[in-house]
């Protein structure tokens, strides 16, 4: 046997929702509109509105859609790692999600997510990717393998970052222990996005979801289960 095994990859899905437009504005609305009657939240944001972790209650024909979106994601990027051997129900997702509304200067420090299977984040409107810089409130991931950076091999991969623009309708879904953080904002312009935590009970994993409720029975409206896209 001769070969060159490439270990210890680390799945980001990232997927643009088509013809999101209306559905973005009006949760844009309904966002807006939380962030004028109730205080944020402290976590890792540094000048910008968070809302509680509820969002997924809130009762809104456009957050169902919003879930159909995320267990399609959740069931594509979990085929992905699994080698197609585990597509996951949706009754067996617990989630929880949280609006952030961005503006001038604002940023998030270094973090990971709470414990579960995958986090992510959806883009509901950014005006960011008409800035000049790069780097203006994009989010970017750091690489897990924190003693890669002493390698020092030139263009490798080792200790690279991988970053990722806000675009207005893309879903950004990765592993909850994965660093990343979120550059400042460098105008007036206005960011908002949701960010979410799934974990997947199976019937041999069993774990507390903590604040989290079961991702398809949340929600005041009706969702089918849903198949994972073809990629
Ligand atoms: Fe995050």
């Amino acid at each position: 046997m001769h070969t060159i095994r490439t270990a210890f990859s680390t799945p980001i899905l990232v997927r643009d929702m088509e013809e999101s437009g209306p559905v973005n504005h009006r949760l844009m609305e309904i966002i807006l509109d939380m962030e004028s009657r109730t205080p944020g939240m402290k976590r890792s944001n540094i000048g910008s509105w968070d809302s509680q972790k509820d969002f997924l209650e809130w009762p809104y024909e456009e957050i169902a859609l919003f879930k159909k979106w995320v267990i399609n994601g959740i069931k594509e990027i979990t085929l992905k790692a699994t080698k197609q051997k585990y597509n996951p129900k949706a009754q067996d997702m617990l989630a929880h999600a949280w609006a952030n509304v961005s503006r001038a200067d604002s940023y998030r420090k270094i973090h990971n997510h709470e414990s579960c299977t995958w986090s992510g984040v959806y883009y509901v409107k950014s005006d960011l990717v008409k800035e000049k810089s790069v780097s203006s409130g994009n989010i970017e991931f750091l690489d897990p393998r924190m003693l890669c950076i002493q390698a020092e091999l030139p263009n490798s991969s080792f200790g690279s970052r991988v970053r990722v623009v806000p675009r207005a309708g893309r879903l950004v879904i990765f592993p909850h222990w994965l660093l990343h953080y979120v550059n400042p904002v460098e105008d007036d312009s206005l960011r908002i996005c949701i960010a979410f935590n799934v974990k997947i009970e199976s019937q041999s994993v069993k774990r507390r979801g903590g604040t989290m409720l079961p991702l398809q029975k949340a929600q005041q409206f009706a969702m089918a289960e849903t198949d994972a896209p073809s990629s």
